[in-house]
């Protein structure tokens, strides 16, 4: 390299570390929180405070493909009787007698050419932490997009399928 080009190169080289100072410190922290929710409806309190069981809301997990989102009927099972008279749970009375399903945010997704089946790995008793985290600690869940290292990782440890061209792209 040319001694008159050495300045640029250091100046590439301050720009690189300052923008990689600014991402670790700067990044807003909301990232790490998770998505605000239409209802601040929290994982902790449920499954974890009241110990409500993961399929009594998602009851399809190990049966369909998606485990769904509970609809606002689900709730209201509930909050009929309790807090019945608090804004939150006015605000799902709306939702209810308009008809409109709640607007959650989906927070936990696969790339579009991916097919993941909840059911196959339920019935081989792969807990719902190994993949979401402790959801029943968290008052707004964190999203994740799953990439192909984290199935990947997973198959082969527990010796399922690695042949994923065929198994989960569609
Ligand atoms: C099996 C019963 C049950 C179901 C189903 C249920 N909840 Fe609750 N929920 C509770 C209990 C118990 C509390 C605590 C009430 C208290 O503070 O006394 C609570 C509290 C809340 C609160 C208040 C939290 C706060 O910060 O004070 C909100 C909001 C809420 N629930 C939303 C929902 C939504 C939305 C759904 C449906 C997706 C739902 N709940 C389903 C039992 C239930
Ligand atoms: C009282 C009902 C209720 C219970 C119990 C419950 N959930 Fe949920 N779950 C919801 C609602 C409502 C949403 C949508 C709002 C949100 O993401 O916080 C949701 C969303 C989720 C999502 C995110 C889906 C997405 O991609 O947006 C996951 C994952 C999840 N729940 C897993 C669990 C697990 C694991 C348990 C048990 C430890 C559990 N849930 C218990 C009501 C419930
Ligand atoms: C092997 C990993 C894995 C396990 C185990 C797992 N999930 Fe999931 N879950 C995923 C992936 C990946 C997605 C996103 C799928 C998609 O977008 O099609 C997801 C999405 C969800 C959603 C959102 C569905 C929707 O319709 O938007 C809910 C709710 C959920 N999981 C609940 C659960 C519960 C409850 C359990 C345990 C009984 C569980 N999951 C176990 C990987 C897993
Ligand atoms: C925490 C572990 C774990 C993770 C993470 C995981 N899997 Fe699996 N998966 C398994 C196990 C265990 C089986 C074996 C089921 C069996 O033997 O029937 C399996 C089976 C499968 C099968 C069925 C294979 C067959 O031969 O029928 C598909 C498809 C699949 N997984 C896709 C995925 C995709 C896509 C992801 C990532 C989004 C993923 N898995 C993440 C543990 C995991």
């Amino acid at each position: 390299m040319s001694s008159n080009r050495t300045p640029i190169a250091w100046t590439a080289i301050c720009v690189v570390l300052i923008v990689g100072f600014l991402y670790f410190f700067y990044t807003p922290p909301a990232t790490d929180i998770g998505a605000v929710q239409p209802i601040p409806f929290s994982h902790r309190l449920h499954s974890g405070v009241k110990a409500i069981q993961c399929e009594f809301c998602h009851p399809y997990v190990g049966r369909a493909t998606y485990p769904g989102i509970p609809p606002v009927e689900k709730c209201l099972y509930c909050h009929t009787y309790i807090i019945a008279k608090h804004p939150q749970i006015l605000k799902e009375h709306a939702y209810f007698d308009t008809r409109t399903p709640t607007p959650w945010r989906k927070v936990f997704y696969v790339p579009e050419h991916v097919f993941f089946n909840h059911q196959r790995h339920i019935k081989k008793a792969v807990a719902c932490a190994e993949c979401h985290g402790a959801v029943e600690t968290m008052d707004r869940l964190k999203g994740q997009k799953f990439m192909m290292g984290f199935c990947i990782g997973c198959h082969r440890e527990r010796g399922a399928t690695l042949d994923c061209w065929l198994a989960c792209h569609n």
